[in-house]
């Protein structure tokens, strides 16, 4: 098979993470004889600073142009002070809109290696596997007006939340079909108590479940969410909810497995390249250090290779061999949980491909010294 895969490095721990994943890909070609290029594109701070641009036209050409993308992570302190349209975060929100990416998919799985690093008691965790379907290029984040203004004769704001229902059906239709090959179990977060447009996604649910008549389907108001989530977050199977609730809800999710930097993220086109990145930040405060964990951007390589390609075999042997190096011990400081020996990017970069490329080889090793 051959694919052209844009990549956006970004900001930060962007390009050590981004470049782990690239490597990854380029072991799966090599032992599936699958032929992958690559076309790098700027997006983010480093955009700005090059091009005046957050997202140049040219990246946005290179990813049209790509059968799949995959993207580091945007921002850092010294764009803070920037005008809203000069902030790296607003290469994000428009690759998103350009691409149509109106769905963001966060798995939350657990690792029974990782136990030690969750925030929650193992009892809590222990098999907890959901996964949160975020509307991405509605609500808030993209509504106008969004200004100031000026009302009573004082200083004001507005920012808009709007929805057209055709955008809120096709999120929820993607939950319920990713429901119906799981655990048949939608649980819609809104605020339905509150915000009219949470009362047009409530109805809008009803009325796409009854096309799912094998999936149970669940109201939740999004801060009784936030407490389930903490409290038994075992009771999930898919939530589905709008923009805004879906950046704060993952992020809390995200969490509970043991770290941020473990996490992988797909974001699925209307049509056109779909787009893979890490769920975790730009994290300039240790970025270029060697330190940055690498796995949530393998795993949404693996995420790229079983979504947009097909290649199931390849996305499992690649997450097989993230498994692998953390059963070995293998610990960025993100998950090391007080252990002495931490693993750095590029050592966790290469055991995962060495582990890729003679998964027989590793685990003969690891069962000798079981
Ligand atoms: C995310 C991030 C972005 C968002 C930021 C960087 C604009 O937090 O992908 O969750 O809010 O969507
Ligand atoms: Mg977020």
């Amino acid at each position: 098979m051959k694919r052209n895969i844009a990549v956006l490095q970004g900001d930060g721990i962007g390009k050590e993470v981004t470049r782990g994943a690239v490597e990854i890909l380029e072991a799966v070609a090599q032992r599936y004889g699958h032929e992958f290029d690559f076309q790098y594109g700027d997006i983010g701070g480093g955009a700005i600073d090059l091009t005046g641009s957050p997202l140049p036209d040219e990246t946005v050409k290179i990813c049209k142009n790509s059968d799949a993308v995959l993207l580091g992570a945007v921002g850092g302190p010294k764009w803070d002070d920037q005008p809203a349209h000069l902030r790296p975060e607003r290469g994000l929100l428009k690759i998103r809109k350009d691409l149509n990416l109106y769905a963001n998919i966060r798995p939350i799985s657990y690792y029974s290696s990782l136990s030690e690093s969750s925030p929650l008691k193992k009892e809590f965790i222990e098999d907890v596997d959901f996964v949160i379907v975020r509307e991405l290029t509605g609500g808030l984040y993209f509504g106008t007006p969004s200004e100031r203004v000026e009302r009573d004769g004082e200083e004001a704001v507005v920012d808009t939340l709007f929805y057209q229902k055709s955008e809120m059906k096709r999120i929820l239709e993607l939950a319920f079909a990713l429901a119906s090959d799981r655990k048949k179990k939608v649980t819609s977060v809104d605020k339905a108590n509150v915000l009219e447009s949470s009362r047009m996604w409530r109805e809008t649910a009803e009325e796409v479940s009854n096309d799912y008549p094998d999936v149970t389907l669940e109201h939740m108001l999004v801060d009784n969410a936030a407490m389930q989530l903490i409290k038994n977050p075992k009771q999930f199977d898919i939530i589905v909810t709008e923009n805004m609730f879906g950046d704060i809800l993952s992020d809390e999710a995200s969490v509970l497995t043991g770290s941020l930097g473990m996490l992988p993220s797909a974001s699925i086109s209307t049509q056109g390249p779909n787009l893979y990145e890490p769920i975790h930040g730009s994290a300039p405060d240790i970025a270029g250090k060697n330190l940055a964990n690498p796995i949530g951007t393998i795993l949404s390589a693996a995420s790229m290779l079983r979504l947009s390609f097909g290649l199931e075999d390849e996305a499992h042997a690649v997450e097989q061999a993230v498994e692998t190096v953390l059963e070995y011990g293998l610990r960025t400081g993100d998950i090391a949980n007080g252990q002495p020996e931490i693993t750095s990017t590029s050592e966790m970069i290469s055991e995962i491909k060495a582990s890729l490329l003679d998964q027989e080889a590793i685990s003969n090793i690891m069962g000798a010294y079981a």
